[in-house]
């Protein structure tokens, strides 16, 4: 899908040839003189245009306008969750009209509309069809977003790139992200991250069996065991800043399916276990976004990628492994698993001596109790990196809420047999999965964001949401002025290092 910013005041928008013209009407809107403003006066005058936002007046071949449709929908007071919300309904009635191209006009732009507008058309015009091949494919490719002003859209443009670079990377992580496990095994996101590293100030390292053994990472290995398909450990760079500055990392815990291993899970539901890699997938959709807008930062992705096995060779519950950092854990529960796979990576993550370091993971049930479908759970010890992401998060309407770190809950994950035990009981599931990784990141400012309630929704509209990729790019373009010790040397493009493919077992 293909966005375009351009300058249109209304009788422009109503000469442009799309299929369809989409005029958000806020509160304040003051109708002018022309075509699209006479409809509107009138609807208003009539009481057919509701003023509750999301509410929609459509109209067929209207006179004066090119477009054959024209959708005026209310956005109320004209805020973003509004614009999103508005937006969202007017792409959705248009579904089986099937347009090719289509004008969607505001009033004013801010970052958060542009985003909000942007984002709903792409949320809800895409069509999964990577194994569903009778699926009606998504037809709209053009979309023409136009502002009343030159000023606007200067003063836009940046957004707009922002806003365009999100839809994209947010694309790849639901994309991947709904992929059936046998459609999405951990070598194939592999492939995805080698792709990702072809692009310019990007690189990708992939790490198989043997090196990931080499390096010690035994808590990930151990979940890897009762697998047939081989884990990958996926490292990727995007290097925008001189090499003396400091990188983010972000962690994305890539389970490809969880099946509990030994401790199986019931069989309802465990269909959606596919989505265990949409902490893996959120990383590579905001690398896919880093790719396209070039911002003068260093980041690293880290992902931990495997299947969660029950088999002959699988790990047993009781079993105790040892880790790259040396702790041993006892492994109670061989359905905790993501939080095996995640600490090692976050041992791996100190040689790159980071600024932050952001894991991103599905992780507990216990998260989709306490926070439900809306927000994800953020813990963090550092209060300067959790109000940073808590309101990155605020800012890209893809919110999370900050949970305690208290040391008293710690006390769960005492054993007998190692130096900790891989759960806790039942209570405050979610935060004690978050002392069990915080043991292994005591070297950096570290923050978890808990997923597993906002990746994906369930029933009818099944299907994987992409987040958090809005939250974690608003946040690491909010460090590119923070952090910069000098001026930025940018490395030539050409210049890029580029590893030379490593074979993998
Ligand atoms: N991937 C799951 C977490 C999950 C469960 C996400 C349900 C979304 C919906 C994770 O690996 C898991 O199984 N966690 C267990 C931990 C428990 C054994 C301590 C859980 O939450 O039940
Ligand atoms: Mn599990
Ligand atoms: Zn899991």
């Amino acid at each position: 899908m293909n966005f375009e910013l351009k300058t249109l005041d209304l009788t422009a928008a109503a000469s442009l040839k799309n299929d369809v013209l989409i005029v958000l009407v806020s509160a304040a809107f003051k109708p002018a003189r022309d075509t699209v403003s006479g409809l509107i006066a009138q609807a208003r005058k009539s009481g057919d245009l509701d003023a509750t936002p999301a509410k929609i007046l459509s109209l067929w071949r209207a006179d004066g306008v090119a477009a054959g449709r024209v959708l005026l929908v209310s956005t109320g007071e004209g805020h973003a969750r509004q614009v999103r919300q508005a937006v969202t309904a007017a792409v959705a009635s248009l579904k089986s009209a099937a347009p090719k191209s289509l004008t969607l006009w505001m009033e004013e732009a801010s970052e958060q509309r542009l985003h909000a507008a942007t984002q709903a058309v792409a949320d809800t015009s895409y069509v999964y069809t990577a194994t569903k091949p009778t699926a009606k494919a998504n037809l709209l490719k053009r979309v023409v977003l136009g502002l009343p002003t030159v000023s606007q859209t200067k003063a836009a443009k940046s957004d707009f790139d922002h806003a365009c670079a999100l839809v994209a990377g947010v694309a790849l992580a639901k994309e991947w992200g709904n992929r059936p496990a046998n459609h999405a095994t951990p070598s194939m996101l592999a492939k995805v991250a080698q792709t990702l590293g072809k692009k310019p100030r990007l690189r990708c390292e992939v790490l198989g069996p043997d090196q990931i053994h080499k390096l010690g990472m035994g808590s990930f290995a151990a979940v890897a065991q009762g697998s047939r398909e081989p884990m990958r450990f996926i490292v990727l760079h995007y290097n925008g800043a001189a090499k003396s500055v400091a990188p983010t990392v972000l962690v994305g815990k890539g389970i490809t399916f969880d099946t509990g291993g030994i401790s199986i899970k019931p069989a309802a539901g465990m269909d959606e276990m596919k989505f265990d890699m949409c902490g893996a997938a959120s990383v590579l959709g905001t690398f896919e976004a880093l790719a396209q807008l070039q911002p003068a930062i260093n980041v690293v992705g880290l992902i931990p990628t495997c299947e969660n096995m029950p088999g002959g060779q699988a790990l047993k519950p009781g079993d105790v492994v040892t880790s790259m950092s040396g702790q041993t854990i006892e492994v109670l529960n061989t359905d905790a698993e993501g939080r095996l796979i995640l600490c090692d990576a976050l041992t791996y993550a100190k040689r790159f001596k980071p600024c932050a370091v952001i894991d991103i993971a599905t992780l507990t049930g216990a998260c989709v109790v306490s926070l439900g479908h809306v927000r994800s759970g953020l813990f963090s010890a550092s209060d300067e990196l959790a109000h940073a992401l808590q309101a990155a998060g605020e800012a890209a309407l893809d919110p999370c809420w900050r949970l305690p770190l208290d040391d008293e809950y710690a006390e769960a994950l005492k054993s007998n047999f190692a130096d900790v035990a891989n759960v806790g009981g039942r209570d405050g599931g979610a935060i004690t999965a978050a002392k069990f990784l915080q043991r292994f990141a005591k070297d950096y400012p570290w923050a978890h964001l808990d997923i597993a309630g906002s990746a994906w929704k369930s029933g009818a509209a099944k299907g994987a949401t992409g987040r958090p990729v809005g939250l974690l790019l608003h946040y690491l373009l909010g460090t590119e002025h923070k952090r910069q010790p000098k001026p930025t040397a940018v490395e030539p493009k050409s210049a890029t290092r580029r590893r030379a493919p490593t074979r993998l077992a």
